[in-house]
């Protein structure tokens, strides 16, 4: 049995000895060896002997601003420190959008953003998660481009873990600074491919942060519990060596067998410390290493790549969606893809899992498929070469061909996607002749930023006479198509990832399977209405985005458990409620009622 040392805490005065979760407890008792009584402000645990009020201002977890109350700003010693007016945090929120506002210049908006994650964590947090339509493009794409541009201008303090290959031996020590003991997710890149920019090195900082933003946002995946990481092993961007301002290694970067040796470190660093299911989301990695990494340690690691398989899993909901509209099974389908990258191939792949869920046995569901990259189609015995990997399962026995109005008037797709980052490559030709021999075209323009799209959705509508069913990688503007307006979707991978991240936290899976990504699929496109389909959207409004992620989780909760996959036990019975009870609470703590110690107390 468990000693306990009974300690005495002293009576709480105005000078702030102690802080919000000692209030009304004077007296508590802890077990013995429990090291809780140093200074410890992280995660869950706020330790309550030497947090002072003050401490309660500076740091951004525990701060609430004015919103603090009289009571509390007494009993904590922070009475007189702030003006006399209380605010709830509806009236700061307001003021946030008031200040948000002022700001003309995206890069602004968004310093605004780091600011206040910087001053005061649950505000941030609780904006974010309310306003995601309009917050969304500037602490994720396509500002965050911008800020990763930026970084050397912008950085002002440490949020996520630099490791670099000069740390190659002592990855783990370096991991063990990070000052939080309960890290359930990691976003991780190595900035070699930093969205469409290319390699920003050290600079791609912005995406693991900015994505795990989202986490809480969108998931209510806890702050505490995330973490971002950059691998630096240099850049071979030149313009970046050169730039005085540049934060990262000065130096090309390290590949081959040191690389991969680095990352394996890098990844049982993070089992080491944090555990075996420690989700590990590997992004923005260059394309060569993406497939790689991904296939060497999906059953090793907890772990998924987000451009390949949170891509694949958004796109195939809007495919599913598409169902409803066509009438047509996704086997009844000829797709066309252009672009064959991490993006193409990782939708393709999970098409054939969604048509062979629906009976269609694997050869076929493939040959359903044909792709083309910047060589032109994907045939065997190319003169480029013979087709590596994941392409060489949607090569066809067919002549060469290389222009995409040709291809695409041979096959006669039903569904067209392009990934290929090749701005306007869905001509008004191309679209028309879709429109010829389709009664509902399926064109999607995933490619990021909107001027690398392949068309744009009045393109789409125009030159399809109003047919087409379309989703988009990019926002676009409404559509105006014959006095209509429709407002199709766009295909955005925040739909999925938290969700899918949230579900395997919660039931401690330490294998992501490809299903994991249909199932998210499937739930995300039960969660499209008639009305949403009437507007000529395959996707749930944005702003519905958190209630998705919460059904993706029980979903994924139920998969996992059903599977063997889950490692939290007893199984709850109740997976809604179970996951709900492990999200993050936007509204502020009330520091003045009395709380109960994370230890035993004894009276
Ligand atoms: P990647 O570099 O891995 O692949 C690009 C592919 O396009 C390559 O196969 C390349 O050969 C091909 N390509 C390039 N120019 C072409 C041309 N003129 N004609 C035909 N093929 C051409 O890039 P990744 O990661 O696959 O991304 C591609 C695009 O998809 C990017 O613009 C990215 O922003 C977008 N994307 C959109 C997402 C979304 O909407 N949810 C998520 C991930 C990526």
């Amino acid at each position: 049995m468990l000693g306990f040392s009974r300690i005495t805490i002293g009576v709480l005065s105005g000078k702030g000895v102690g802080g919000a979760r000692i209030l009304g407890v004077l007296h508590g008792s802890y077990p013995i060896g429990d090291r809780r009584e140093y200074h410890e402000v992280t995660g869950d645990v706020i330790c309550p002997s030497h947090v002072r009020g003050i401490d309660h201002i500076r740091d951004p977890r525990l701060n609430k601003g004015m919103a603090f109350t009289l009571e509390e700003r007494q009993t904590m010693g922070i009475h007189g420190l702030f003006p006399p007016r209380f605010k709830t945090q509806e009236e700061q929120l307001e003021l946030c959008k008031l200040s948000f506002e002022r700001y003309t210049e995206d890069l602004n908006k968004y310093l605004y953003l780091v600011g206040l994650q910087d001053r005061n964590e649950r505000l941030f947090f609780r904006l974010l998660s309310e306003n995601i339509e309009q917050l969304m493009p500037i602490v994720y794409t396509p500002t965050v481009g911008l800020a990763c541009q930026e970084f050397g201008l912008i950085y002002r303090r440490p949020r996520g873990l630099f490791i670099t290959i000069h740390d190659r031996n002592h990855v783990y020590e370096v991991v063990k600074n990070w000052p939080e003991s309960d890290v359930r997710a990691i976003v991780v890149t190595d900035g070699e491919r930093i969205l469409g920019l290319g390699d920003l090195g050290a600079y791609g900082m912005g995406i693991p942060v900015g994505k795990l933003a989202l986490y809480t946002a969108l998931a209510g995946i806890k702050p505490h519990q995330c973490l971002p990481v950059t691998i630096d092993v240099g850049t071979n961007n030149q313009a970046l060596l050169k730039d005085p301002l540049y934060v990262g290694l000065r130096q090309e970067r390290v590949v081959g067998p040191e690389y991969d040796d680095f990352i394996d470190e890098f990844m049982e660093a993070v089992v080491k410390r944090y555990g075996q299911n420690t989700l590990i989301q590997f992004e923005d990695f260059g394309n060569h290493n993406a497939f790689r990494f991904l296939d060497k340690y999906r059953n090793k690691y907890c772990t998924f790549n987000d451009d390949i398989q949170g891509t694949a899993s958004v796109a195939v909901a809007g495919l599913l969606t598409s169902r409803r509209v066509t009438g047509r099974k996704l086997s009844e389908n000829t797709f066309l893809f252009l672009g064959a990258g991490e993006a193409a191939i990782g939708i393709a792949d999970l098409c054939v899992r969604a048509m062979m869920a629906e009976g269609t046995p694997l050869d076929e569901a493939r040959s359903k498929i044909w792709m083309q990259d910047i060589h032109g189609l994907l045939v065997n015995n190319r003169p480029e070469g013979h087709l590596e990997g994941h392409k060489a399962y949607y090569a066809k026995d067919h002549p060469v061909m290389r222009n995409l109005k040709d291809v695409v008037l041979e096959i006669k797709p039903s569904i067209m996607i392009g990934a290929s980052a090749a701005g306007g490559a869905f001509t008004p030709e191309i679209l028309q002749a879709m429109g010829s021999f389709n009664e509902r075209p399926i064109i999607f323009a995933l490619s990021n930023p909107t001027s690398k799209a392949e068309c744009t959705a009045q393109q789409a509508f125009d030159n399809t006479n109003g047919k087409c069913i379309f989703a988009s990688g990019s926002p676009f503007p409404p559509v105006k198509y014959e006095g209509k307006v429709f407002n199709p979707g766009q295909g955005n991978n925040a739909y999925i990832f938290p969700g899918v991240a949230l579900g395997v936290i919660c039931t401690g899976m330490h294998h992501i399977s490809e299903d994991a990504f249909l199932i998210a699929a499937q739930t995300l496109s039960e969660q499209v209405t008639e009305a949403d389909l009437a507007q000529g959207n395959l996707y749930p409004p944005l702003g519905l985005i958190k209630e998705c992620s919460l059904k993706i989780a029980e979903k994924i909760a139920d998969y996992a458990y059903q599977n063997g996959l889950a490692s939290t036990y007893p199984e709850p019975k109740d997976k809604i409620a179970f996951v709900k009870n492990t999200m993050y609470d936007f509204n502020y703590d009330n520091y003045a009622l009395p709380r109960t110690y994370p230890w035993p107390v004894v009276n």
